[in-house]
């Protein structure tokens, strides 16, 4: 069985968003089923409403920076109940079985359904994502928003969040440590509260002048222009990480040189072949590398949260009708985003 949802979808990559009514199965055993409250609004939203990495299939509702609160359970959910403030990020589901998921690593799962444009393992229906009025979705991948945290501002802790957690958990950046992030969006300025928050010393790249006030309100101990080739110069050697969120090409080999020795360079933001080619030599001869990394798991999503209960720490968001997506996807292009949008879904039906 279903019911019928309202919600906003992309019907062509040439498209704007609009009213979209799909369908949402109705509880199994092991589902929690949410009213969405907020939506956060990532450039990943916006690169598969355009189709920036050719796999859309339309139509397609996105949104994976969900919160909610829990309106009904399957019979066999224990852990939530009716009036819970929940979330719900990148993922719905996974295949529960291999290594990776038994690691808590459910991202790099072969079988990781992602929460817009996936397939459910079941019913093989296609996901649809938090531009909505309400999601379904299996216990196992629904997270608990610790009492106290803003609701709004928690949104995009599912995903800006868990995406800069993971690279500054994995790359073990704490007191001692120099991260630098480069690009001050959404996940950015996540990038740059949690850094801070785990005792590191902070840098920000930027292509824009004017954001230095707003950085290091952020968090950040210094500020670098990236076109700027003697402040580029300037940190020539200093950073254990660096997590580039910057979502298209662009040249890494100006970023190479600010590494230490040993130090990584992640990128969370770009998918595809990189131009110009990478230099190698400042890899080489300082043993640097370059990585890449993917969200984050449930596990360490919800440590992310209980983390930021603990610490008081949220998104800086800016609130927007639903109606304003495509206004918001416009701005976004522009990087003029302080420094989330969060769609009030409360404004749904509003028109
Ligand atoms: N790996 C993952 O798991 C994961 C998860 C979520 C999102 N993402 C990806 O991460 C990227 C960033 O997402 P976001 O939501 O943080 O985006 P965003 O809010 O739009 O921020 C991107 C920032 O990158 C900088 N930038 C540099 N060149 C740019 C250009 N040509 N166009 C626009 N911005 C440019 C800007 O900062 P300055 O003005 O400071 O230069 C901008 O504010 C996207 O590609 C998204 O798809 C990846
Ligand atoms: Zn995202
Ligand atoms: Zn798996």
């Amino acid at each position: 069985m279903t019911t019928n949802v309202l919600g906003y979808a992309a019907k062509s990559a040439k498209e704007d968003l609009v009213p979209f009514r799909f369908e949402r199965r109705d509880a199994r055993p092991d589902d929690v089923v949410i009213e969405i409250l907020y939506c956060g609004v990532c450039h990943s939203d916006l690169h598969t409403a355009r189709n920036d990495w050719g796999w859309t299939t339309y139509p397609i509702v996105p949104g994976h920076e969900v919160i909610g609160r829990v309106v009904g359970v399957g019979a066999g959910v224990t852990r939530f109940k009716p009036g819970d403030a929940v979330g719900v990020g990148c993922m719905v589901d996974s295949c529960q079985q291999c290594e990776t998921c038994e690691s808590g690593e459910e991202q790099y799962c072969d079988g990781a359904v992602y929460t817009y444009g996936g397939q459910d393992r079941h019913d093989h229906s296609k996901t649809q994502g938090g531009y909505s009025e309400k999601i379904v979705v299996s216990d196992k991948f629904v997270l608990r928003i610790p009492d106290g945290l803003d609701l709004k501002g928690a949104a995009p802790l599912l995903c800006a969040g868990i995406t800069t957690w993971s690279p500054l958990r994995h790359w073990k950046a704490g007191p001692g440590s120099r991260v630098a992030v480069v690009g001050l969006g959404g996940l950015g300025h996540m990038g740059l509260k949690l850094a801070k928050a785990l005792g590191a010393e902070v840098t920000l790249f930027t292509r824009s002048k004017g954001k230095e006030e707003d950085a290091r309100r952020l968090g950040a101990d210094h500020i670098v222009i990236s076109a700027d080739p003697a402040q580029m110069a300037a940190v020539s050697g200093r950073f254990n990480l660096i997590i580039d969120t910057v979502p298209y090409i662009h040249d890494l080999n100006p970023y190479m040189p600010a590494l230490a020795k040993d130090g990584t360079l992640v990128l969370v933001g770009y998918l595809g072949a990189l131009d110009p080619f990478l230099n190698t030599t400042p890899m080489v001869l300082r043993r640097k590398s370059v990585a890449g990394s993917l969200i984050g798991g449930i596990k360490e999503t919800q440590e992310l949260l209980d983390f930021c209960g603990q610490h008081g720490i949220t998104s800086d968001v800016e609130v927007i009708p639903m109606q304003d997506i495509n206004a918001a996807y416009e701005r976004m292009l522009k990087s003029d985003v302080k420094y989330r949008f969060v769609i009030d879904m409360a404004t749904l039906k509003a028109r």
